[in-house]
């Protein structure tokens, strides 16, 4: 199945870059910080709400393209716990625009399949938002296309934080009920987070040139390829995820290790050792893990 059969290209560009695009190694799980909405208003003279409202139809088009190309999971970084920071009307306008999505989009998300989930500390939005976003996880629970992550009143070290008070509040009971001493192993972390159940990510998005994290994901991103553009949000078209989703296939992923050809070409010329010492009867000599 080639990429071009899963998404109809718009324009030249598009056709051009879904040539270069093996929709058999797309990632799995795509994470992007959405950022430059505030930029990008400024620098057409145009409130910030005016860049929030174009954010939001960015996020559309990303959501809309990923789910066609059989992307598994997306998680979209929309309001984080630093946020409550920005002036109470942009919050407010944030908290609203959010709602408007969910009450136009819910259909047409539910009708593609898609199964929402929103990450971060709920118990802290308002009781509207809470409402919306627990029908709309509801709502499309049964679902089995594309999971859309949304991360909302999200912190990577407070979703530690509750993470680490949940095993404890195990381990805790498990003392009660007379169990053993009991080691944490990094399934027991991850088992707690919010993203219990979802792939890591594979490919974290940055949009707006800034080199951060930003408090997204800590856990979950230890090894996902991270990709800046300069584009700010509004401006982030499907060429340009196109574009990304082309660098994280030129990517060698080694996880620590060598890395494909170098780690063959080691393990036979280690093979090769081993066989010449054994035949000179000698003994093999402690190799680098
Ligand atoms: C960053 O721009 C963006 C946000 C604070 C998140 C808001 C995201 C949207 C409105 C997109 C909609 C998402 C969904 C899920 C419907 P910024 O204000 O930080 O920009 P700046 O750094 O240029 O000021």
């Amino acid at each position: 199945m080639k990429a071009s059969d899963l998404l109809k290209p718009a324009n030249r560009e598009e056709a051009e870059l879904l040539e270069k695009l093996d929709a058999k190694r797309l990632p799995d799980h795509v994470a992007i910080i959405m950022d430059g909405n505030g930029r990008w208003a400024e620098r057409r003279h145009l409130p910030r709400i005016a860049g929030h409202r174009a954010g939001v139809k960015a996020a559309r088009g990303v959501i809309e393209t990923c789910a066609q190309l059989r992307v598994p999971c997306l998680t979209l970084y929309a309001f984080s716990l630093e946020n409550w920071r920005r002036p109470q009307t942009e919050v407010d306008f944030l908290m609203r625009l959010l709602r408007d999505y969910l009450k136009r989009e819910l259909p047409a998300i539910h009708k593609n399949n898609i199964r929402m989930v929103f990450i971060g500390r709920q118990a802290q939005l308002p009781e509207g938002v809470r409402k919306d976003i627990t029908e709309a996880m509801r709502f499309t629970e049964g679902n089995t296309g594309m999971k859309l992550v949304v991360a909302l009143n999200y912190g990577g070290r407070a979703e530690l934080t509750d993470a680490f008070n949940a095993l404890l509040a195990e381990v805790h009971e498990a003392r009660a009920n007379g169990g053993a001493s009991f080691r944490a192993h990094e399934g027991d972390i991850s088992r707690h987070l919010y993203t219990a159940g979802l792939p890591d990510p594979d490919l974290l998005i940055r949009t707006s040139g800034e080199m951060r994290v930003s408090n997204f994901l800590l856990w979950q991103i230890a090894y996902a390829e991270i990709y800046v553009t300069d584009a700010l949000w509004p401006d982030f078209s499907r060429a340009r995820l196109l574009e990304a989703l082309i660098e994280y296939q030129k990517r060698e992923r080694r996880y620590g290790g060598l890395g494909a050809p170098r780690a063959r070409a080691e393990s036979s010329s280690r093979a090769e050792t081993a066989g010449r010492e054994s035949r000179a009867g000698g003994t093999s000599r402690p190799v680098r893990g």
